[in-house]
């Protein structure tokens, strides 16, 4: 059932490629230049007219919520919050029936992001669900919403899970700037073809799996790790930080690469690798010189670049390639090689990967 592969994480992992397409599949109409997705569709109006888009989710659900903060004010100039579910319902949280809801969860049983969900429509908001669950509870109780179409996630650590909430929640972006008129008929169409070709170039991706074994290796017997990124690489910083931690018990933390200044940086000797998202668009020659500061207090440095970057080679210690995309495109690429970076630490240390200590599939405790 692991289709050879030795763990379900790693066959998710290469699964994402179709993962991705089967999510776009039916509702990304590139050569018509239309999306077409039926809880949207059905339910324009309220949302293209939302005060505010509220996000709400756990983890990595949460993760990719931060992600759609970016693409849904990018695309559609449409202010959005993003919650941690658990903290959202117990703060009085001011909400009116002019907010939109969007709750997003893998296994659509997570019992903070449910209880969230029944606060935000008591209070008569409008809550659209983000589920790759079919059926599940929190697919019932939203109003209305959008499946990822990932396949079962057995793995305890989401991998396909993530990428393709991504991708609906960057379609919904997409369609509601179409509406609304915050995205010209070109960009939105060049946006569809470069959506449509990201699997693809995943796949090109999966295939540098050699050079993160070798970057494993080094660092697998490090006792922390920090992870930057900046613009819509700062929510994977968290996730590749996240993965890290939960399947091979190191500690790690991911922060907005310009936050580095006022603390994190005093952790940085020769003992700290540091993962860099320093892809070619978005704060480029900003990140360039929060890695020279890095580099300047002998931090390890674990970069991922644009393909044929030559000025991070020069001052990095590893480098991963990620195929050329548009910036708000990116994070589907960039997590590719995080997740593939704690799986085979977590696998060279003999962890659980697919099960790890301490955590459960779905957390259907508060
Ligand atoms: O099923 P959900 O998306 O609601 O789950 C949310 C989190 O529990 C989940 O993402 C968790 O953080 C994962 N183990 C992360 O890999």
């Amino acid at each position: 059932e692991k289709g050879g592969y030795d763990h379900f994480m790693l066959k998710e992992i290469y699964e994402q490629p179709n993962a991705i397409r089967d999510t776009y599949r039916g509702r990304l109409l590139a050569d018509q230049g239309i999306i077409k997705m039926a809880g949207v569709d059905d339910n324009i109006e309220r949302i293209a007219k939302a005060n505010r888009i509220l996000i709400v989710g756990c983890g990595t659900s949460w993760h990719a919520g931060l992600v759609a903060e970016y693409a849904f004010e990018d695309m559609a100039r449409i202010p959005v919050e993003v919650e941690y579910a658990s903290e959202f319902r117990y703060r009085n949280p001011v909400i009116t029936e002019d907010d939109v809801v969007i709750a997003i969860s893998q296994s659509g049983e997570t019992a903070d992001t449910m209880a969230a969900i029944k606060l935000a429509k008591e209070k008569g908001a409008f809550v659209f669900g983000v589920c790759n669950v079919v059926g599940s509870s929190i697919s019932r109780e939203t109003t209305a919403g959008a499946y990822t179409h990932a396949g079962p996630e057995i793995g305890v650590a989401s991998t396909k899970a993530f990428t393709t909430q991504i991708t609906v929640l960057t379609l919904m972006a997409l369609k509601l700037g179409k509406y609304k008129g915050t995205i010209s008929d070109s960009d939105f169409r060049f946006h569809l073809q470069a959506l449509e070709a990201i699997p693809q170039k995943i796949e090109s991706l999966l295939k540098s799996d050699k050079i993160i074994k070798e970057i494993a290796e080094t660092y697998k017997d490090t006792r922390n790790c920090i992870y930057l990124g900046r613009g819509y690489n700062f929510p994977v910083a968290l996730e590749g930080a996240l993965k890290l931690k939960e399947i091979s018990y190191i500690h790690a933390e991911g922060y907005p690469a310009a936050e580095m200044k006022h603390g994190p940086i005093a952790l940085i000797d020769e003992e700290m690798p540091v993962v860099v998202i320093a892809v070619r668009k978005g704060h480029y020659e900003k990140v360039v010189s929060n890695i020279q500061e890095i580099k300047s207090r002998k931090g390890k440095i674990i970069s991922l670049v644009t393909e044929g970057d030559t000025e991070v080679k020069e001052i990095a210690d590893h480098v991963i390639e990620i195929p050329e995309t548009i910036e708000s495109f990116t994070p589907l690429l960039t997590t590719i090689p995080l997740q593939l970076l704690s799986y085979h630490i977590a696998v060279m240390l003999g962890k659980n990967v697919d099960q790890p200590r301490n955590l459960a599939k779905s957390v259907t405790v508060e």
